[in-house]
């Protein structure tokens, strides 16, 4: 496995390697990456993995500086799980000078996450059309744990025609069902044992949408206090459209429940798909 740190010797490394597929990481790896890189490995002759903490995409208040760190951890499940390249770019190979153009993904980025985190998807779709640019792969895999992130780079890769397919991962949980996240070690153990409710709530509205409740309001009104009542501070619970995440109408049949909610001081994304019969 290489670990290479300059833009320059990425290239140069893989202008041997034309057929290679991409995971972008914020390191940190645990099991959710790991399949990533399982789903990846089959489909190319040269896995590559990066790894940066993307400041672009913290907002001021966010955890930039305290997200974990966790270099030789990262490269060993990296080497374990077969990955070829690991790309640890510092900040000024990325950011060599102040990023003045930028990616703006109109629609997506005011809604859900957008209205919580102004600019995070535009530094996430600027950093991850650098990185496409930088390992030219044919395919980047996405957990789709972050939905709302796996639409955003979907449609950038389509509307921009990048020669990219974007393969969307399914969310890994642990026994308990809470959603594998890097932020989940930020929760105390009674929070932890709490956190699991936030799977619990999305997998409750699923089966009433599924048992031909329609009242979406109140789904949603009803998650938000089961979640209040356990002490959260819920941001938003929505049903949305799968395609584009916008408000549901009565032709549609695949939905998506989307949510984020705080627990002490973590704030915890989680979502579920729904199919309903026509
Ligand atoms: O999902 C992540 O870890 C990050 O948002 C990504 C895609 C690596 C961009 O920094």
């Amino acid at each position: 496995m290489d670990v290479i740190h300059s833009v320059a010797d990425l290239r140069e490394r893989l202008q041997r390697e034309p057929n290679n597929v991409f995971v972008p990481t914020m390191g940190n790896l645990h099991a959710g990456h790991i399949q990533l890189i399982s789903i990846a490995k089959p489909r190319a002759s040269c896995t590559v993995v990066s790894i940066f903490v993307n400041r672009l995409q913290f907002g001021p208040q966010e955890d930039f500086e305290r997200y974990p760190r966790t270099r030789e951890s990262d490269f060993a499940q990296c080497r374990a799980a077969g990955v070829d390249v690991v790309f640890v770019p510092e900040e000024r190979e990325i950011y060599p000078e102040r990023q003045t153009f930028v990616v703006e993904p109109s629609d997506l980025q005011h809604i859900l996450e957008g209205e919580a985190r102004p600019k995070h998807f535009s530094g996430v779709a600027t950093v991850v059309l650098k990185l496409f640019n930088m390992v030219r792969p044919h395919s980047a895999i996405f957990g789709k744990k972050d939905y709302q992130q796996y639409i955003v780079l979907r449609d950038m890769v389509r509307q921009f025609a990048l020669p990219i397919e974007i393969i969307p991962a399914e969310t890994v949980r642990a026994h308990d069902g809470l959603a594998l996240s890097s932020r989940n070690q930020y929760l105390s153990p009674p929070h932890r044992a709490e956190a699991p409710r936030l799977y619990r709530v999305l997998c409750a509205m699923r089966d009433e949408l599924v048992r031909g409740s329609r009242d979406i309001q109140r789904l949603e009104l009803d998650g938000m206090a089961e979640l209040a009542r356990h002490g959260w501070r819920p941001d938003y619970i929505a049903v949305r459209r799968q395609a584009d995440l916008q408000a549901v109408t009565a032709h549609d049949l695949r939905l998506v429940i989307v949510t984020a909610a705080r627990l002490g001081g973590t704030r915890l994304i989680d979502n579920i798909e729904v199919e309903l019969q026509d």
